[in-house]
């Protein structure tokens, strides 16, 4: 049966890197190697511009209806001064709270033609690999109470509140140790369970539902260190699984190990299996509309789709494969781009990677 894609371009660089994403999606589909229907929909300032809102429920029911949302990227200058409920972040965050998407994949992997491309030593990051699934809709980030007060005293008192219920963190470590079983069986969790009760119970529940699950070989490990062991020797690491907060922090950290945040995609899934996909990039509004920007994240945030969404494992390892076929021939969007290769804008690269597949 046909699989339904919801196409979420958005703002700034979304619409052009979108559309090479799509190049990959319809050569895929003409061969039958897939079989999906794409929609299209507004999302973020392009929303706002035509409705006054970022995330119309349009929108929202049509993601809702789809198997998997594929986003491009929001946000600009443009509507910066507007108010908070009517920024384009809004509705990101409205899709995540709509849809129920849990857990967020980020996986930090270099290419070994790009280790060049990162601010560490080539030997610690050439081939890394590391896929950390971080806890989406929970945590300090959504707890109550919450608030900033005035005291008697006169003193202002802020708050947050870390919270887990154990089938939240039990859902969450299912995710990340059956991610871990199709890739090397390794799971670190990452707590703070020296200081904090709710992560000592997160560590307690990881390990019993890491019952189910023999063949897994779950190690802990605190956050702080966690950090430390990432720039020191991210190669360790196979998949990593945290809160909220701390997968914040960690993801972006793990992500710029690889020094090309035009190369890594993202996913966000809900219990159903239902996903959205994108880059971890932004709108990147220097660029936009210069047709310069790299659309290899957004082409990988489709092979995730594939895989994790749309059952089509086969084509994702084909996407992925015709990636690193292009950068074998030297092709290099700017953002990437060093001595000896060729410069490419975003619709070559594209047109390349859809001609790798076909090769
Ligand atoms: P950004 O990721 O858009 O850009 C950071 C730098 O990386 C810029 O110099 C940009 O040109 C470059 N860059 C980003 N993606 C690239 C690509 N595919 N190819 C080549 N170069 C690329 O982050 P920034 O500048 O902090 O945010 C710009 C806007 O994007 C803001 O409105 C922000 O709120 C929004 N944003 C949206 C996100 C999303 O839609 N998920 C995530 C992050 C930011
Ligand atoms: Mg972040």
């Amino acid at each position: 049966m046909s699989k339904k894609i919801l196409v979420l371009a958005g703002d700034g660089i979304g619409p052009e890197i979108v559309a090479e994403a799509i190049k990959v999606l319809d050569a895929l589909q003409a061969e039958g190697a897939i079989d999906v229907t794409m929609e299209e929909a507004l999302v973020g300032g392009a929303a706002y511009d035509d409705c006054g809102d970022p995330l119309p429920a349009a929108t929202l029911e049509a993601a809702k209806a789809s198997d998997a949302v594929l986003l491009g990227a929001v946000g600009g200058p443009k509507w910066e001064p507007l108010h908070f409920s009517k920024r384009p972040e809004r509705g990101l965050l409205g899709l995540r709270a709509g849809l129920g998407l849990f857990a967020n994949l980020r996986p930090a992997f270099l290419y070994p033609q790009l280790a060049d491309a990162s601010t560490l030593k080539p030997e610690i990051v050439s081939g890394l690999d590391v896929m950390i699934v971080r806890e989406l809709t929970g945590g300090i980030y959504f707890g109550e109470p919450r608030g900033v007060e005035t005291l008697e005293s006169g003193e202002r008192y802020g708050y947050n509140t870390l919270c887990y219920k154990e089938s939240e963190v039990k859902r969450i470590c299912r995710v990340a140790y059956d991610i871990a079983m199709k890739r090397g069986k390794r799971v670190c969790s990452v707590d703070k369970a020296n200081v904090l009760e709710v992560t000592e119970m997160w560590r307690e529940v990881a390990i019993e539902t890491a019952a189910d699950y023999p063949e897994i070989e779950l190690s802990h490990m605190y956050v702080d260190n966690a950090s430390m062991q990432l720039v020191r020797a991210p190669k360790q690491f196979d998949v990593m699984v945290t809160t909220n907060m701390f997968g914040d922090i960690l993801s972006d950290c793990a992500a710029m190990l690889t020094g090309s945040i035009g190369m890594l995609p993202s996913a966000s899934l809900n219990a159903e299996g239902q996903g959205m996909y994108e880059p971890i990039h932004g709108s990147a509004p220097d660029i936009a509309g210069r047709g310069i920007a790299n659309p290899l994240a957004t082409i990988l945030s489709v092979a995730m789709m594939l895989r994790y969404s749309l059952d089509a494992g086969e084509a994702a390892d084909r996407i992925e494969a015709a990636v690193s076929k292009v950068l074998d021939q030297g092709l290099r969007t700017g953002d990437i781009m060093s001595e000896g290769m060729r410069q490419v804008g975003t619709a070559e690269m594209g047109d390349a990677v859809v001609a790798a597949l076909r090769a």
